[in-house]
This record gives structure tokens, sequence and C-alpha cells, in this order.
């Protein structure tokens, strides 16, 4: 398993919640915007609240047809432009926002298995507290 993250404290984190839990991680700490996704690299891709700059995800979705192994899978969850003021986490600006539209445009040659946006409870510690407008995903690539 490889974590890939901007942050030396994130992956600090994962790495220590890895240890405690036996888990063999490895971590990476590298911008996304040129982290190289590799040709049928991955099983799955968890991406769990990424929210980046839309070129940057835009760019980490379309290298997934490519990136994952043939059969491989995308779980993604994160918020959407309707979490925006419910101050219950999230990005501040709606840019950073994911919704279904925008996943069907940018995960190009994937098969979507799973396709929801609703609002459900997000219990993730102070800040992250209260319901959460959230858009999940499992999508697979064909093959
Ligand atoms: C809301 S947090 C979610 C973290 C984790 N997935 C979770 O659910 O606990 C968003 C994460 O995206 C990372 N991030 C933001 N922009 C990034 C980029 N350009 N490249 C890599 N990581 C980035 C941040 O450092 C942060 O850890």
């Amino acid at each position: 398993m490889t974590s890939v993250d901007l942050t030396e404290a994130g992956m600090a984190k994962a790495a220590a919640l890895a240890t405690e839990r036996g888990v063999s991680l490895t971590t990476v700490v590298a911008d996304l915007a040129d982290y190289d996704l590799g040709t049928d690299q991955w099983d799955l891709v968890v991406s769990i609240f990424a929210h980046t700059p839309p070129p940057i995800r835009q760019r980490v979705h379309r290298a997934l047809a490519t990136a994952l192994r043939p059969g491989g899978r995308l779980i993604l969850e994160a918020y959407t432009p309707d979490q925006i003021g419910r101050g219950t986490g999230g990005p501040p600006v709606p840019e950073l926002t994911m919704d279904l539209k925008r996943l069907e445009e940018e995960l190009v040659g994937l098969e979507f298995e799973h396709r929801a946006e609703f609002v459900r409870p997000v219990i993730e510690g102070p800040g992250h507290t209260g319901d959460g407008a959230v858009v999940q995903v499992i999508a697979r690539r064909p093959g």
C-alpha cells in the first residue's frame, strides 16, 4: 500500500497509524500536480476528501484510466458544493469541491459501479462533525 500526500505531517501520521495497526505502508510526500501515477500500476486507488485545485484533480482523474491495472478500481468520497456554509468541514470554496457531473466528465474510460450524492453524518473529530454533503464513486477500469 502506498500513501501520497503533500505534507510531511500527514505522511508521518499515516506511517504511525500503519505501524500501530500492523499495516505495511509506503509513504510518499509529493505534489499530485506532478506525481507520476504510472501505467497499469494500481489495483485500487482510494481518494478520500482529496480536494485540490481543479487542474490537479483533473490531471489525476484522467490518468486513472491507464494508471489503474485492468480491472482495478477507484473508490472516492468528496464534499460537494452543497457542503459550503454547513460549518462541518471541507473546502471553503465550491471550486475545490466535486460533484457527479464533473466526476463523470473527468473519469474518462472508467465504468461506474456506484455513484451517489447525498448528505450523511461525517464524524471525524473537531471541525469535522455533523451532516456533510458528499459525492461517492466506485469506478472500475475495464478488462
Ligand atoms: C481533507 S484532507 C484528507 C486527508 C485524508 N484523505 C483523510 O481523509 O483523512 C486533504 C489532503 O489533501 C492533501 N493535498 C492537498 N493538495 C495536495 C496536492 N496538490 N498533492 C498532494 N496532496 C495534497 C492535503 O495535504 C491533505 O492532507
